[in-house]
């Protein structure tokens, strides 16, 4: 599904050169549900954002379902990620001045599809995740667990093959945490979809299909 081949990045600014990536190599397959471990600054969120295509590697390569994005042009990129990508990130990253529903349609407005289908399919997807009664509330009358259920929504809204998950329960008590995790579970159990979760809890690690760990840029396990 995701291919990273010799992957690089080094960021540069005046005063310091940062290897926040070192040779990564990797391999995850359709319908894994993948947990990428690791002490803060080892570069997990880098790792994530290069392959959701949000970032470009210094060097090396990125292939996903049989696509190689290198050559890309922006335009058709940003295109081929709105259709294979749904991203989650701890700290939720909704649109605060929008409601609910309106949260969830963003990724359709890229796509050619009539304002009512849009709203069907938020509709849907927010009863997926348990929050159709709150479709109209704003972010701030929401818990944080309601929230993050909101993001997974808006995530798989597009019905992308994959999502990526940045530290997705870092922000929530085990209780909100934990259903949180249920959702993911069943994304990848029962739709088959392909997870990538960065996260600092083992439990959690546990339960994936496979962990891999990073220290300082490198992926040692
Ligand atoms: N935009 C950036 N500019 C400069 N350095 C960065 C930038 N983003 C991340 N880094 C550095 O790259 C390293 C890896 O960061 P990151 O991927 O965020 O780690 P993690 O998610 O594992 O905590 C860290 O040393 C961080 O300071
Ligand atoms: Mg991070």
């Amino acid at each position: 599904m995701i291919t990273l081949t010799g992957i690089n990045k080094i960021y540069r600014t005046r005063e310091i050169e940062t290897q926040a990536l070192e040779n990564v190599n990797l391999e995850v397959n359709k319908g894994e549900f993948l947990s990428i471990m690791g002490p803060s600054g080892c570069g997990k969120s880098t790792l994530l954002n290069i392959m959701g295509l949000l970032d470009t590697p210094t060097n090396g390569t990125i292939t996903i379902n049989g696509t190689s994005t290198e050559k890309m042009k922006d335009r058709t990129l940003a295109e081929f990620r709105n259709r294979m990508i749904g991203f989650v990130f701890q700290s939720f990253h909704l649109i605060n001045s929008l409601n609910v529903i309106d949260n969830v349609e963003l990724p359709l407005t890229y796509r050619k599809i009539s304002a009512k289908e849009s709203r069907h399919l938020a509709e849907e997807v927010l009863q997926k995740v348990g929050l159709s009664h709150r479709m109209h509330h704003m972010p701030s009358e929401l818990s944080g667990g309601q929230c993050q259920r909101v993001a997974i929504a808006r995530a798989i809204v597009g019905d992308p093959e994959i999502i990526l998950a940045d530290e997705p329960t870092g922000n929530l008590d085990s209780k909100m945490g934990t259903e949180v995790m249920d959702i993911l579970h069943r994304l990848n159990k029962e739709e088959g979809r392909t997870i990538i979760m960065v996260t600092h809890n083992e439990e959690q690690a546990k339960q994936t299909s496979r962990t891999i760990r990073f220290f300082d840029g490198r992926q040692v396990e």
